[in-house]
């Protein structure tokens, strides 16, 4: 048996040990979470020995070598500290995004995995999902030719940019460890570096503000916690009680911090939480945000092709958009569509056009339209010694995203144009 040792029992290894658990050959062997509710979640549901449950990743370290592999899904600025005991240890990682928002920790994790010779995989999972990997798929077998240039926006929804990145745990860069770039477009950034690898990233510019969603915008007769009395509560597209009072979409981010399963949770449970010391009751233009509400980049590469990416805070459709235009044609499609349209040069009718509708394939209304489980397959095959599909993430391969996005971060804030050291 292929032995995993979790480190976190949060929403996303809950997700992944799920798909790992149902895998043939693989046991979930061991857990490290500090949190006593969570640990002791993760035990029964894996029947989990009580001598390999461990609070701490040095605890886990000091019981010897454990597990085959480890899965980190702590929150992101715990990634660096975690994951390096891990690899010295031995054990091939499959860690969450974004790996770090600190160029010398990234480079480090990079040279600690070299060095050990053990796999350090991240969970760029777009790439995993049919459209993004079908896209790969039309470029690398030269349907379009040469990229010139991609052109790609993510739209948060306005109850994910809420619950996440407003009042959330993404919402300060300072003490949740991500910009909002970095927390919800390393993905972005990751693709866009993947898809045009023939080539690699040179200069970024980067602009974006925090002036819409900000403590000055707020109604002036708003109360801090929503649920204060506050007279917009039914109109607001912001408002904490349509949110997660009337409606449950994404709620579950908004009583986490209570330490029960989510549906035991009651009204009056959540009526007093929002009220009082749950930041998802806050109005949400006057949490400690620092993020930027708004953001938009353009990468120039070495080969002269361009990218741009649009990202915004609020959108009433949710979606991320792509398109690519080469020497000999184009690709165009939503993400959420499941759908990619390729487009050619053709003599007589002048274009040709072909839809891919990838609505059909395994798994893809769950998970990141597919993304989250084929990834823990990836990941596995590659401990276990299998050859990885083409959408395999390395850490090597995961760095030049990532110095995108802090070129970017630099660029928004210092109003300059950045080189970047891509690798
Ligand atoms: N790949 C994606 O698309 C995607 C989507 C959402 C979130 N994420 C990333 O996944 C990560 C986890 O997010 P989440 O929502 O599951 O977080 P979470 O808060 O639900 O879980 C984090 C868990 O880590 C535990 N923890 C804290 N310190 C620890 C330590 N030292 N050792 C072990 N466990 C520790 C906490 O008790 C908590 O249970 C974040 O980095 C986030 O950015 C990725």
């Amino acid at each position: 048996m292929l032995k995993v040792l979790l480190v976190s029992y949060g929403f996303r290894c809950q997700l992944y040990s799920g798909f790992a658990a149902e895998t043939d050959g693989v046991e979930i062997s061991a857990v490290v979470e500090p949190n006593d509710f969570r640990r002791n979640l993760a035990k029964e549901r894996f029947n989990i020995k009580e001598e390999m449950c461990f609070k701490s990743v040095d605890e886990a370290m000091a019981a010897g070598k454990i597990a085959d592999c480890a899965i980190n899904g702590t929150m992101d600025q715990f990634h660096y500290q975690t994951t390096m005991p891990l690899l010295e240890h031995g054990y091939h990682v499959l860690l969450e995004k974004p790996v770090t928002s600190d160029k010398t920790e990234l480079l480090k994790l990079k040279e600690t995995a070299e060095r050990n010779h053990v796999v350090l995989m991240i969970c760029h999972l777009l790439r995993y999902t049919p459209f993004y990997s079908n896209i790969k798929k039309l470029i690398d077998d030269g349907e379009v030719g040469e990229i010139m240039t991609i052109e790609a926006s993510e739209n948060v929804g306005v109850i994910h940019a809420s619950s996440a990145f407003i009042r959330g745990k993404w919402r300060n860069s300072k003490t949740d460890g991500s910009t909002l770039l970095m927390a919800k477009c390393c993905h972005d950034l990751d693709y866009l570096c993947w898809l045009n690898n023939a080539t690699k990233p040179a200069y970024v510019s980067s602009f974006g503000s925090r002036n819409f969603l900000a403590p000055e915008k707020a109604p002036e007769d708003a109360p801090l916690r929503c649920m204060d009395g506050c007279p917009h509560q039914e109109t607001c597209q912001w408002s904490a009680y349509r949110d997660y009072i009337k409606s449950t979409l994404f709620s579950y981010y908004a009583f986490e911090t209570i330490d029960k399963p989510y549906d035991e949770i009651t009204i009056e449970e959540r009526i007093k939480s929002l009220k009082t010391d749950n930041v998802h009751g806050v109005c949400a233009y006057k949490t400690d945000k620092d993020m930027v509400d708004n953001q938009m980049l353009i990468i120039q590469f070495a080969n002269g092709s361009t990218a741009s990416l649009a990202l915004m805070l609020g959108a009433m459709k949710p979606k991320r958009d792509i398109h690519i235009v080469g020497t000999a044609g184009e690709i165009e499609g939503t993400f959420e569509d499941s759908r990619i349209v390729l487009r050619k040069f053709e003599e007589t009718n002048y274009c040709t056009e072909q839809v891919f509708d990838l609505s059909g394939e395994d798994g893809v209304n769950f998970g990141h339209m597919g993304g989250d489980g084929r990834l823990v397959d990836d990941f596995l095959k590659m401990v276990q010694g299998k050859k990885p599909s083409p959408a395999y993430t390395s850490i090597a391969d995961s760095v030049n995203g990532h110095l995108c996005v802090y070129a970017a971060d630099e660029a928004r804030e210092n109003m300059t144009v950045v080189k970047v050291d891509s690798i």
